[in-house]
């Protein structure tokens, strides 16, 4: 906690340092991503959120945003291959958050884990040619209301963050990905998924499915190998059954 700093000043060092160009706006909204999705801006902009009292998670389900945490959306063009979006943000992620000396797995389909417990999760809405890519990490924030399921960099030992540093890193290396080739891309991916090669039952629209995940597809979606052959995923809930 020593030198964590997360204020306009700090944000702007630090994305000066990494060469990011985009704009920022620093503040206390209620959700960074509901607040970015009124917006309409020029260029690529990060709106970032000190906490957030309605952080919003995948499937209308809210997201733990207490003091202490990383919260930011980036709003751009939505590209043709927004789809994308969350895998990238996912090796960013675990590209990261290995150099501070956390082994990531990739909990599809939005959640990077530390030993098993969600560390981040990840959301991205598309509206009126825009893309909204949201990313909350637990740093410093209290996990304790969900401690069986979460974790944080302070409680993995890591205490020396500084959060502005971190959410520069993070993008940096978000917008160094899309620059890339996606196969190499998805073989990184693949090496940190949680379910890969396992047998798993996976839930979506109140069906179930089961099989052995195969990997990934180049839009991300999950391949598994179920009774009816390969079978493609673009959502769902996953659990592992053997
Ligand atoms: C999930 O775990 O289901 C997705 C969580 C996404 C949380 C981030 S925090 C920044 C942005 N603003 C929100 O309200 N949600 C996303």
């Amino acid at each position: 906690m020593r030198n964590d700093k997360l204020d306009n000043l700090t944000i702007k060092e630090e994305f000066s340092k990494k060469g990011l160009e985009l704009d920022f706006v620093l503040g206390s909204f209620p959700s960074t991503q509901k607040y970015a999705k009124t917006l309409n801006p020029q260029k690529d902009t990060v709106i970032i959120s000190l906490s957030q009292t309605q952080g919003m998670g995948r499937q209308g389900r809210s997201f733990l945003s207490n003091e202490g945490g990383c919260y930011f959306s980036i709003i751009k063009n939505a590209e043709k291959d927004v789809l994308r979006d969350i895998p990238l943000m996912s090796v960013a992620l675990s590209r990261v958050l290995e150099k501070y000396g956390c082994a990531c797995q990739i909990k599809w389909p939005n959640d990077i884990l530390i030993k098993g417990k969600k560390i981040c999760g990840m959301l991205c809405d598309v509206s009126g040619g825009k893309s909204v890519l949201g990313v909350g990490i637990n740093v410093y924030n209290d996990i304790s209301p969900l401690a069986d399921i979460a974790t944080s960099l302070y409680a993995e030992e890591i205490y020396d963050v500084t959060r502005s540093r971190l959410i520069a890193q993070v993008i940096y290396e978000y917008y160094l990905l899309r620059e890339e080739d996606f196969s190499i891309i998805r073989d990184e991916y693949q090496s940190r998924l949680s379910v890969m090669g396992k047998e798993i039952k996976l839930v979506w629209n109140s069906k179930a499915y089961q099989g052995k995940v195969k990997g990934i597809t180049k839009e991300g979606f999950l391949i598994i190998d179920t009774s009816k052959g390969e079978t493609i995923f673009m959502n769902g809930e996953v659990e592992i059954v053997k």
